[in-house]
C-alpha cells in the first residue's frame, strides 16, 4: 500500500470537506460538525495567501483516493516567531491506523526543514489518545497542559501542548 503525498489543489476541496464531515473526524478538531464547504474553501485560500510565510496544505492519497490532510502554518516572516509552525492533521475514518498520519507528519518535517522552520507545535485534547500516540511516535514531546482549553463531546477538556525541535 503506497501513500503518495503532494500539495492540495482547489480540485481536492470537495473530498477534503467530505473527510472532515465525519463526526468521528470532527470530534477532536476545532471546527464544529457539520463543516460548511465555504469553511474548507476559506482555509485553502488562507493557505494560498500565506505562501510567503511558507504555509502548506499537504494531502495523502492511496491508489488515487485522497485519504488525509495536513496543514503547516508558520508564524509571519519578520517576527521573532517566524521559526515556529503550527500543524493540523486529519485522516479519513476508514483509513485510520494504516500509517497515513505518520507519513504526513514525516513529509511535513521535510517541508518545514527546507522552509527554515525550527519548531513545530500543536495541541490535542487530552481525550484524543490516537493523536497523542501518533505525535509521540513521531518524536513530539509533551510540553504542557492547558486547563479546560477545549471542548470534547460537549465537555470542557484540557489541551495537551506538544512540540518538536527539528
Ligand atoms: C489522529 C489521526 C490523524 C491519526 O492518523 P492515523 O493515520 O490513524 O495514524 P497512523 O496510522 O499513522 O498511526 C500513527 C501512530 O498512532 C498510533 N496508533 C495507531 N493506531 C492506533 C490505535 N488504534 N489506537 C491508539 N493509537 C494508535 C500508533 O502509535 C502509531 O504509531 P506507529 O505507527 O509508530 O505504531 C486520525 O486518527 C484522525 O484524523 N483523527 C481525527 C482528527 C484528529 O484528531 N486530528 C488531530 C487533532 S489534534
Amino acid at each position: 500500500m503506497e501513500i503518495e503525498i503532494r500539495d492540495a489543489t482547489e480540485a481536492d476541496l470537495p473530498k477534503l470537506n467530505s473527510i472532515v464531515n465525519n463526526p468521528e473526524v470532527c470530534r477532536f478538531l476545532d471546527v464544529e460538525f457539520p463543516v460548511e464547504f465555504s469553511a474548507t474553501q476559506g482555509l485553502y485560500h488562507a493557505v494560498l495567501e500565506n505562501k510567503e510565510n511558507s504555509w502548506f496544505w499537504r494531502v495523502a492519497s492511496i491508489d488515487g483516493e485522497l485519504v488525509g490532510s495536513l496543514t503547516i502554518m508558520p508564524k509571519a516572516k519578520g517576527t521573532k516567531r517566524a521559526h515556529v509552525a503550527d500543524l493540523g492533521i486529519m485522516v479519513a475514518k476508514d483509513f485510520w491506523g494504516k500509517g497515513v498520519g505518520k507519513a504526513l507528519m514525516l513529509d511535513a518535517e521535510e517541508k518545514m526543514k527546507t522552509a527554515g522552520i525550527v519548531r513545530i507545535q500543536l495541541e490535542a485534547s487530552e481525550k484524543n489518545k490516537r493523536a497523542l500516540a501518533l505525535y509521540e511516535s513521531a518524536g513530539y514531546n509533551k510540553e504542557g497542559q492547558l486547563k479546560s482549553a477545549t471542548m470534547t463531546d460537549g465537555k470542557l477538556c484540557d489541551s495537551i501542548v506538544m512540540g518538536k525541535i527539528l
